[in-house]
């Protein structure tokens, strides 16, 4: 028998083949698009409010960039992604060397834990955060350990730092957190810091900075100074609007950067997406625009919810967790509206995300004809 016919044989063992630290894994769920539920509502309008994108296109000078240098896309990307590292660190103020730009901040969390976890290490995190987290302790053999937000939904710093034992890599620190939209402040920041063991790596992730008004956030660069073994992430998916083309940074100790431009691809971030980030980056009155936006929204949203009697958490982000005891049932009906939130299985509780005023309008009247229909969120 040749071995090509052998081959034919279903005689694979794939459990022994594929890792066994994928089996307990489940495969990141992103959701329902605008055009299945256009169907089953038979809503012209779609809200999808939930992946926390910003509900608007890129900026217009990071389009018009993008679109001049589709014609060269026969070339492969600037593997550096050097120009537009270049302008991230004059603008940080950091070194180049601390400098790492990811296809989505997502592809530096998983390159994180790549270069550090193996098999038996734990990794720290609150609970609920970003899902991402406990797939990459899971990926790479390390046991994820959640630790419960406090009371007012908020990360349990002091509980995280009781977590941490001699077998932590990783505290990832997702702030503001997602699905939350809570903030730690500086005080409680700085004094995590100080207590952490130095075996530690703590990851900053703020995905949501750019929307944060509040003056007690920490901004996570400032506990960087190269040496610590802190990493700070950020991303152009939000509110850039770059989420479509997968772009995001990291500041990270430079022995930490070697290591994951080892194993990270050589073309990680494509050209149209460098470009687009290169040039958002130049519209601060943009930036600042819609983050004044995003906040006038949020307080509609509230006085909806106050109205209502709906428990929800303040918001420093581009999102909205609201408590709700019938979370299926809202979130059915809400999608009969046209408006599509986030849920988190049975647990009591759905995030909305922001989106243009007119989108406010829309999602106010749909949460008012939920209430009344279901008697009450
Ligand atoms: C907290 C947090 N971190 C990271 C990401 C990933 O973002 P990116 O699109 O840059 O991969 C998200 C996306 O929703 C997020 O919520």
């Amino acid at each position: 028998m040749s071995a090509l016919s052998q081959m034919r044989g279903n005689d694979m063992d794939w459990a022994a083949l594929i890792r066994s630290e994928l089996d307990g894994m489940v495969p990141y769920s992103p959701g329902l698009r605008a055009t299945e539920v256009r169907e089953r509502s038979g809503k012209d309008v779609i809200l999808k409010l939930s992946s926390n994108e910003h509900p608007c296109g890129p900026f217009p000078s990071a389009l018009r960039a993008m679109n001049a240098v589709l014609p060269r896309m026969n070339r492969y990307p600037d593997g550096g992604s050097r120009a537009l590292r270049r302008e991230l660190c004059g603008r940080l103020g950091i070194d180049d060397q601390n400098l790492v730009v990811g296809n989505g901040s997502n592809e530096l969390l998983r390159l994180i834990g790549q270069a550090v976890l193996t098999p038996g290490d734990e990794v720290v995190f609150a609970w609920p955060s970003f899902v991402v987290y406990p797939m990459v302790a899971q990926m790479f053999g390390a046991t994820a350990v959640r630790v419960p937000l406090a009371e007012g939904d908020v990360h349990d710093l002091d509980a995280m730092l009781d977590a941490i034992t001699d077998r932590t890599k990783i505290v990832f620190l997702c702030n503001p957190n997602n699905p939350t939209g809570s903030i730690y402040g500086r005080d409680d920041f700085a004094k995590f810091l100080e207590r952490v063991p130095g075996h530690v790596l703590v990851v900053v992730d703020e995905a949501y900075f750019e929307f944060v008004t509040d003056p007690d956030y920490p901004n996570g660069l400032d506990a960087f100074d190269g040496v610590r073994p802190v990493c700070v992430l950020r991303t152009f998916s939000k509110i850039y609007s770059l989420a479509g083309l997968r772009i995001g940074y990291g500041i990270v100790p430079e022995r930490l950067r070697r290591a994951m431009d080892k194993i990270r691809e050589p073309f990680n971030v494509n050209t149209v997406a460098q470009v687009g980030a290169y040039y958002s980056l130049m519209d601060e009155a943009e930036v600042e625009r819609r983050r004044r936006e995003n906040q006038e929204q949020k307080t509609y949203i509230y006085s909806t919810f106050d109205r209502l009697g709906i428990t929800y958490v303040p918001s420093e982000a581009n999102f909205v967790y609201f408590k709700t005891d019938k979370p299926v049932e809202v979130f059915e009906a809400l999608l009969m509206e046209g408006v599509i939130a986030r849920d988190f299985g049975t647990a009591p509780a759905l995030r909305l995300g922001i989106g243009t005023p007119e989108d406010t309008v829309i999602t106010i009247a749909a949460l008012e004809r939920v209430a009344e229909k279901l008697g009450g969120i």
